[in-house]
């Protein structure tokens, strides 16, 4: 039965050849993500890399009779750049996840070094990519990449991304809890940034505007803080991986469909922002709408209410120290 409605699937679905890779795919996060990646009908040319690992995620996934051929890649043979070669887009759950007590920015002084040899990599053998950076703390990891980047002449502001996706699902699937709702028809705004009060939920847009100030609280609350949820219940076995790699694969397919000419195709994102620039926020989370060449337009946040304003001012105060402790780790090579 799967077949044949598979097979009709790819028979009227326009099936567009891209490369698509996938550094740290050994992972908590990057196996599942690797498999979603799999099942989805726009990649045609799956690359998946870790230092050790990949080949054998690679060899499973391959006998998954879907139309693309996926290979896997470790540091031997320059692994590496033959799995990045001309890739479209580039995943990056590569590095190490929390234990209970940490905050994301404790991960830094392990991650700061591999994302920045990874972007390095992808700068030299993937230039025109889209990057889309999952290892934290994303607040800063992603301008470590723009820096890299930049220090090689390839940096594209449109083509780098912070995937803040697990924000967006987090607070349409908790807001459904609060009102009894079926949470696949829910969507919540989130902006600002990846990690604790630098998430912002934006309630006030929502159609539960009344709800009382009590339940937002904990709700927002809930939603900024969702990951400790998952880092206390695995218990120092890691964080969130499977619900990351659901998040992760569907922003994947939303830069997949820009890329593919489909239109108006909008999603959040942590993204090289004009929004806050002129306070010193040079990276921000905001719906952006994904096109042929990465991203089209930055939305502005819209209008808010003068609890979320307080918010966002606390979100960019944090934001302006993780982005500066980003560039100046590359500053000071
Ligand atoms: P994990 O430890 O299970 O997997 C990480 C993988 O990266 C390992 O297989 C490891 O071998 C690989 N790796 C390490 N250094 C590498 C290098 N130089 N090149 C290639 N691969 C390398 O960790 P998990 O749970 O998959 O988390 C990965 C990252 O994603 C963490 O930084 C975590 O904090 C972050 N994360 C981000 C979220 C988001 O919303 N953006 C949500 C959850 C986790």
């Amino acid at each position: 039965m799967f077949t044949r409605i598979a097979r009709r699937a790819f028979s009227t679905s326009k099936v567009n050849p891209y490369k698509v890779t996938i550094l740290g795919a050994g992972g908590g996060i990057g196996q599942p993500l690797s498999l979603l990646l799999k099942l989805n009908h726009k990649v045609t040319d799956l690359r998946l890399y870790d230092l050790k690992g990949a080949p054998g995620v690679a060899a499973d996934l391959s006998h998954i009779p879907t139309n693309s051929k996926v290979s896997g890649f470790t540091p031997d043979n320059e692994g590496l750049s033959k799995a990045l070669k001309d890739a479209d887009v580039v995943l990056i759950p590569a590095g190490v996840p929390r234990k209970p007590g940490m905050t994301r920015d404790d991960l830094f002084s392990i991650n700061a070094s591999i994302v920045r040899d990874l972007a390095k990599a992808a700068g030299d053998a993937a230039p025109n990519a889209n990057i889309l950076v999952i290892s934290n703390p994303v607040n800063s990891t992603v301008p470590i990449v723009a820096e890299t980047l930049k220090k090689k002449g390839v940096y594209n502001p449109h083509k780098l991304f912070g995937v803040t996706t697990l924000d967006s699902i987090r607070a349409a699937r908790f807001i459904s809890e609060v009102e009894g709702t079926d949470p696949t028809t829910e969507h919540v705004n989130v902006v600002g940034g990846h990690s604790g009060i630098t998430i912002v939920p934006l309630i006030s847009q929502t159609k539960y505007k009344t709800m009382d100030k009590t339940t937002r609280e904990a709700l927002i609350h809930r939603i900024q803080f969702g990951g400790d949820e998952v880092v206390k219940a695995k218990d120092g076995a890691g964080s969130a991986t499977l619900s990351m790699a659901q998040a992760g694969a569907t922003f994947a397919n939303a830069v997949l469909s820009g890329l593919g000419g489909e239109r108006d195709v909008i999603a959040s994102s942590y993204v090289d922002s004009p929004l806050y620039k002129s306070e010193g926020v040079e990276f921000f989370a905001s719906p952006v709408t994904l096109g042929p060449d990465g991203i089209s337009k930055v939305h502005p946040v819209g209008d808010i209410s003068s609890e979320e304003e307080q918010l966002l001012e606390k979100a960019k105060e944090t934001l302006k120290k993780n982005i500066t402790k980003g560039f100046a780790f590359i500053d000071k090579e």
